[in-house]
């Protein structure tokens, strides 16, 4: 990905350099950033690009690391982010890192339980979900991620291959479901992706 601003550059460098180092340190891994890597946020930039998604729900912000992936992408399409954390120094954090890359503007931050915010929203609302929360929930959750997608949508979801054995099941459901069609792309922590027939 060779079109980002330098300043976004920098500021993206920097949180790899803060989250590798927090990351390693005697870090509680609730407290852990757990950021996607730089390559992950290229691929889900080029994603959106050429799917054309403007309505984006990520699920887990940590400190905002994969948001900016996210707004960046979707800036020239006039698009807009909705990011979902339950932590609220983490909120705090993703607050900062958003207002410093001057995309705040694309990005609404939703503290609380993402389950209660999947349960509530709109059908068909959304055109990429790029899911990286707790991942013992997705299997609970997926009813309302099919439900959010609008025809054609793309959900996207990290660790599928750093954690497999903690997915297999929600992956197990998702690959049988005839209204979706399926990759497990080997970028990052693997990400598994699920296109519903539109
Ligand atoms: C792997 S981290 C997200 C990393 C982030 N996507 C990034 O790459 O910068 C997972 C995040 O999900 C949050 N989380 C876990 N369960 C949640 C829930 N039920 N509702 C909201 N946030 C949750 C955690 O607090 C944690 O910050």
């Amino acid at each position: 990905m060779s079109k980002l601003p330098d300043a976004l550059n920098s500021l993206l460098s920097e949180l790899e350099r803060f989250g590798e180092d927090h990351d390693h340190g005697d870090t509680k891994r609730e407290s852990k950033m757990l950021n996607i890597t730089r390559d992950t946020g290229e691929f889900l930039a080029a994603l959106i690009r050429a799917t054309g998604a403007r309505n984006i729900l990520e699920v887990g912000a940590s400190n905002g690391y994969s948001t900016l992936w996210l707004a960046f992408a979707s800036q020239p399409l006039g698009g807009s982010i909705t990011t979902l954390e339950r932590s609220a120094a983490k909120v705090a954090m993703a607050r900062e890192n958003y207002e410093q890359s001057g995309l705040q503007g694309l990005i609404t931050l939703v503290e609380g339980d993402a389950g209660d915010f999947l349960g509530n929203a709109d059908s068909g609302s959304t055109d990429l979900i790029f899911l990286d929360s707790n991942r013992a929930d997705y299997l609970a959750w997926w009813p309302h991620l099919k439900r959010l997608l609008r025809p054609g949508g793309t959900l996207v979801v990290d660790n599928a291959t750093s954690h497999p054995e903690e997915v297999a099941g929600f992956v197990a459901v998702v690959n049988a479901d005839e209204a979706f069609t399926t990759a497990l792309v080997p970028v990052g922590k693997g990400e598994f992706l699920a296109v519903k027939a539109g």
